[in-house]
């Protein structure tokens, strides 16, 4: 059996990573967990975030993975570290790829970030991007009304675009030219982001960065697939599985195969 490299996110926003592994590392074998139940993370307490990150790892390490991705930016700033230490395989964020990103490209050092309400809380995005360059300046935005469009497969309407210009209005004010899409369920709203911003701002999201981190991780340890059949990918969701499929067979241009997760532990909030 082909170990696979595992992929979690509150919801389906780690699908963006997803078709970017697929894209970089075809004969990669996938398992992704997708939080639905329990999505957004983002307005939750940091304890809370961490909690429902080790359920989901521990749920996936029994597949025997060979490589962890916390495909969820709000998950990788409060609990990265800690899960590193409690497994033996890496385990690769998606925060200081897309800083890394956003570094390599803005001309004037002045760098947009939008997040979830925990990521921009954390600041742990200002704090990557100036350990890249202290010079760095950075503009913190959480836009806490994306998300719950984005798992409603609402990408573009009109409603869409009145929420993404009333959230961005602030942004559009300040001298940024590279904003960092620093939660994985925006690059779904890229076009209209896009379109919010206008031209001169170049947009990053990690997904890209973040598959050229596993490559060399995977390549480093001589732990590459190399398999010549096409690996079958497998997806995991706590919530109603109809939306979950719908978007990612959409997503990613291709039938899913999906297992609904009831979690034992009742979500009590
Ligand atoms: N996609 C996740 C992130 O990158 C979580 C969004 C949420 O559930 O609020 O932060």
């Amino acid at each position: 059996m082909q170990e696979p490299i595992a992929i979690l996110d509150s919801g389906v926003g780690g699908l963006t990573v997803v078709k970017e592994v697929m894209r970089q590392l075809p004969r990669e074998k996938i398992i992704y967990f997708g939080d639905t139940a329990r999505a957004p993370y983002g307005p939750r307490p940091a304890e809370e975030v961490h909690r429902f990150t080790s359920e989901i790892v521990h749920y996936l390490i029994q597949y025997r993975p060979k490589m962890l991705v916390i495909a969820c930016n709000t998950a990788t700033a409060v609990a990265l570290e800690d899960i590193r230490s409690c497994v033996s395989i890496p385990v690769v964020g998606v925060i200081h790829p897309g800083a890394r990103a956003a570094n390599g490209r803005t001309q004037t050092g002045i760098i947009g970030v939008i997040g979830t309400e925990g990521t921009i809380r954390s600041g742990a995005y200002e704090q990557a991007l100036k350990q890249l360059s202290s010079s760095n300046e950075v503009i913190s935005l959480a836009c806490p009304r994306f998300v719950p469009l984005v798992e409603k497969g609402n990408f573009r309407s009109e409603e869409t675009y009145e929420t993404v210009r009333e959230s961005l209005e602030s942004l559009k004010q300040r001298q940024l030219d590279t904003l960092i899409l620093g939660c994985t369920h925006y690059p779904f709203l890229a076009d209209t982001i896009s379109e919010v911003m206008g031209k001169g701002i170049t947009l990053i999201s990690s997904a890209d960065e973040t598959a050229r981190e596993i490559s060399t991780i995977l390549y480093d340890r001589n732990r590459m697939a190399s398999n010549n059949e096409l690996p079958v990918h497998h997806f995991f969701c706590s919530g109603e599985p109809g939306m979950f499929k719908s978007i990612a067979q959409q997503w990613l241009g291709e039938q899913i195969d999906l297992t609904p997760v009831v979690w034992q532990v009742p979500n009590i909030v």
